[in-house]
């Protein structure tokens, strides 16, 4: 390693701590952290003047020109904006993501965080350019645009424009069906390397992966968006299909492409709806190519349409309860620049309403009596085979179609609790649930809830680098 090559390494370092800890403190403005780096290739001025003003440029970003915008970005908005990576791809480059919120730096007790996640496939690079856009569009019109204000001032906006960063590398643009770029460096397929609730997965963990395991693990995601390319339509859980138990089955599941019905079939379908309903054109379910799927109204289960095991959203939803559909957004992978523009312009009413949808249902505190809030408490709709969990703030979200449901909450030590709510259309119903103390007066063992079905155990840890676990500890401390 040359020292040209540590320095800049320990400058982008620096800088991603002296970020955090800006917003952290908030002694320090961002553009002090720049004007202490001269590092030629942080010239802010300069990146400023070319990636940040009104217009982002409809062009591809390599790596390093997307580096310096997110970065530019943070500084011309640290009010809006924070950057942070998670962790880094095998070749070592950062696996980015942008907030924009209100609140950039803190999660806001009660108000949900979302995300969208972008080129886990390196050579469907659509998704990766709309999201640099989307990051400058609600930047920009959170002071003219009530709407957006509304949403930035109610929810933190988590943003990767790219997960597989090496992937892209070696994508090449105009190229619509192949495969090369697809996977990471060490030809791992991303989107099948996920836990899966169904079959086992015996592929191997990749460092992509497992940064996404762990940052979803630290922040309750209530909605997410997975975008990809090479056909035009919202897809929803569950992707895959429990083990085929005999040979009809099996031929069934491999041919016949039958659904595989999620307990939240309704919500998926709506929110699903919601991406492809604000779409220029998705909702009208024309085939990409003569002989490619049709998808009636634009959407599709993800089993009916194929099959796959260790895709990244039934891990969200089975795992961690965030509700994440896989989002189709353009028939050509890795389309010419020049049609970016238009790529945008269809999409932008989708991205924004479908993260809106996180406001949807049923939300509140599970707390006990002195009014501490009960952590990991267990979360369930009657009818709905799923458990969601509290966060450490005792926060939960439930995103519910109008109507009526019966909410079963149990924790350890306490007496399991029912509660019958409604939903209406116009506005999230809040739901504060008080447990009470199960100790029994003759001091016996305290009541334990019922067992809950199998779930998957947690990451192994001590797969990070030292340096990305001392960026995680940050992160965790502002997140947490
Ligand atoms: C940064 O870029 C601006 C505009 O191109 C230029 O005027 C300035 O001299 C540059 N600064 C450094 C330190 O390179
Ligand atoms: C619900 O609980 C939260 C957290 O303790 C509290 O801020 C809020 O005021 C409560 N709302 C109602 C309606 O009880």
């Amino acid at each position: 390693m040359n020292l040209q090559f540590k320095w800049t390494l320990w400058t982008a370092n620096v800088f991603l701590l002296m970020n955090i800890l800006t917003g952290a403190f908030g002694q320090y403005a961002p553009s002090a952290a720049y004007a202490t780096e001269d590092d030629v290739s942080t010239n802010l001025s300069e990146v400023e003047s070319r990636e940040s003003g009104p217009e982002l440029e409809f062009k591809y970003h390599d790596h390093e020109e997307m580096t310096r915008y997110l970065r530019a970005i943070s500084a011309r908005y640290p009010a809006l904006t924070a950057l942070y990576s998670i962790g880094k791809s095998v070749q070592g480059r950062d696996l980015w993501v942008m907030v924009v919120s209100a609140s950039p730096y803190e999660h806001m007790i009660g108000k949900p965080d979302v995300k969208y996640v972008a080129n886990i496939h390196g050579n469907e690079a659509v998704g990766r350019e709309l999201l640099l856009h989307l990051i400058q569009y609600l930047a920009t019109a959170y002071e003219t645009d009530t709407y957006i204000k509304w949403l930035l001032d109610n929810t933190r906006i988590h943003l990767m424009p790219s997960m597989n960063p090496d992937g892209f590398l070696i994508s090449r643009e105009g190229q619509c069906d192949t495969i090369h770029g697809r996977h990471n460096a060490r030809r791992y397929d991303l989107n099948r390397n996920f836990p899966d609730f169904f079959k086992t997965n015996t592929k191997q963990p990749q460092p992509e992966t497992e940064a996404v395991k762990e940052w979803i693990s630290k922040i309750q995601f209530v909605v997410s968006g997975s975008l990809h390319g090479g056909a035009l339509v919202a897809s929803y859980p569950f992707d895959n299909t429990p083990s085929a138990n005999n040979i009809i089955n099996a031929v069934f599941q491999n041919y016949a492409h039958t659904p595989s019905i999620a307990p939240d079939d309704d919500v998926f379908r709506h929110l699903a709806l919601v991406y492809s309903n604000n779409h220029a054109k998705m909702s009208r379910g024309v085939s990409c190519t003569s002989g490619s799927s049709r998808f009636e109204k634009g959407i599709t289960n993800g089993a009916a349409w194929y099959p796959l095991t260790g895709g990244m959203q039934d891990y969200n939803y089975l795992w961690h309860g965030c509700m994440e559909i896989t989002l189709e957004i353009s028939c050509c992978k890795y389309p010419p620049a020049h049609e970016l523009n238009k790529y945008w312009q269809d999409n932008k009413q989708s991205l924004i309403k479908f993260l809106a949808e996180a406001h949807r249902g049923a939300h509140g505190f599970v707390m006990d009596e002195n009014g501490n809030p009960v952590d990991r408490a267990s979360i369930r709709v009657k009818g709905r085979d799923v458990t969601y969990h509290t966060t450490k703030y005792g926060e939960f979200w439930r995103i519910l179609l109008p109507g009526t449901y019966k909410l079963e909450v149990a924790a350890e030590g306490f007496l399991p609790q029912e509660v019958e709510f409604f939903v209406i259309e116009s506005h999230p119903t809040l739901l504060n649930v008080t447990l009470h103390s199960a100790k029994r007066i003759d001091g016996g063992p305290y009541y334990r809830p019922p067992s809950l079905p199998p779930r998957p155990p947690p990451a192994p840890s001590g797969l990070f680098s030292t340096l990305t676990n001392s960026i995680n500890s940050f992160v965790s401390n502002i997140f947490g």
